[in-house]
């Protein structure tokens, strides 16, 4: 059956109607392509997902925050000692350098109108030596507290990765990071530490990013730190090593859940 003409601009506006007032989640400054174009209600809505469904962005603290005012990890260590390891041969010891800048992120987030943002605490800005009995850095206490309370101010949902993949190089030198069982005592003292600092504000958690790339390709290829293989120069086992540091990561992962469940969940 044909559509008058009248009739079909009605139901265009209809829809455009219906778009425009459910929560609108375009940034009119983004000109991205089919399938997502903004100017296009018909593909670009959030019609097809659950009320309560969650739209957000998110880094990790290696990627953005740069280097300054914390302790190394190992990724400085790697990109450092094989800068050609990454193929433009850069590091991130400046990034988008959110250390200083996390204001103006969080504006360019409410700009993008997200209702919240995964981000990953560095453990060596908390903990410069890895571990508690090393000290706290309460400078990187009050830079993550301030970066959440800015965060909730906006009405953005902070979710907090608590490792993504940056281990303190004191922990590498010490024992060798997650080929190590003394790395699952750490992990918790650290995520704990978390838990008590920002837990009043923090609600949702991720313990560990992507543990399967860790370690396959800090243990299995080299291709991340610690730099491991079989044949690499730091030494190594591909075939043994990852999955020993694949173990550590998740019993670190289960202790630190077993705790905040027990102790923190609210
Ligand atoms: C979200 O909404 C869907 C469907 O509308 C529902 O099945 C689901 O239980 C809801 N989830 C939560 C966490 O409320
Ligand atoms: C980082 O931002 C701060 C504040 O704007 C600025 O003073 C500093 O020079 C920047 N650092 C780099 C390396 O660009």
């Amino acid at each position: 059956m044909a559509i008058p003409k009248a009739q079909y601009s009605l139901v265009i506006l209809f829809i455009f109607f219906a778009v425009s007032s459910s929560q609108n989640v375009c940034n009119p400054a983004c000109k991205a392509k089919e399938p997502f174009n903004c100017d296009n209600p018909h593909t670009f809505n959030r019609n097809g997902f659950p009320e309560n469904f969650t739209f957000g962005a998110a880094t990790s603290a290696y990627q953005i925050e740069g280097a300054a005012e914390r302790a190394l990890n190992g990724w400085d260590y790697f990109t450092h000692r094989y800068p050609g390891k990454v193929p433009d041969r850069s590091s991130a010891d400046v990034a988008c350098n959110s250390t200083y800048l996390y204001k103006e992120d969080v504006k360019l987030l409410k700009e993008l109108k997200v209702q919240a943002y995964r981000f990953s605490i560095a453990w060596s800005r908390v903990l410069p030596k890895g571990r508690l009995v090393g000290g706290i850095d309460e400078k990187g206490i009050t830079y993550y507290n301030n970066l959440i309370n800015e965060l909730k101010a906006n009405g953005i949902e902070p979710y907090v990765t608590i490792f993504h993949w940056d281990v303190p190089q004191t922990l590498e030198d010490e024992y060798g990071g997650f080929l190590s069982p003394r790395i699952v005592e750490d992990f918790k003292n650290y995520a704990e530490l978390l838990f008590q600092r920002f837990g009043d504000r923090v609600k949702f958690w991720i313990t560990l990013n992507q543990p399967y790339s860790l370690a396959t390709k800090g243990y299995g290829d080299g291709s991340y730190p610690p730099g491991r293989c079989t044949d690499c120069e730091f030494g190594g086992d591909s075939g043994t090593e990852p999955y020993i540091a694949a173990h550590h990561q998740l019993l670190a992962h289960a202790e630190a859940v077993s705790l905040y469940r027990k102790i923190y969940e609210v």
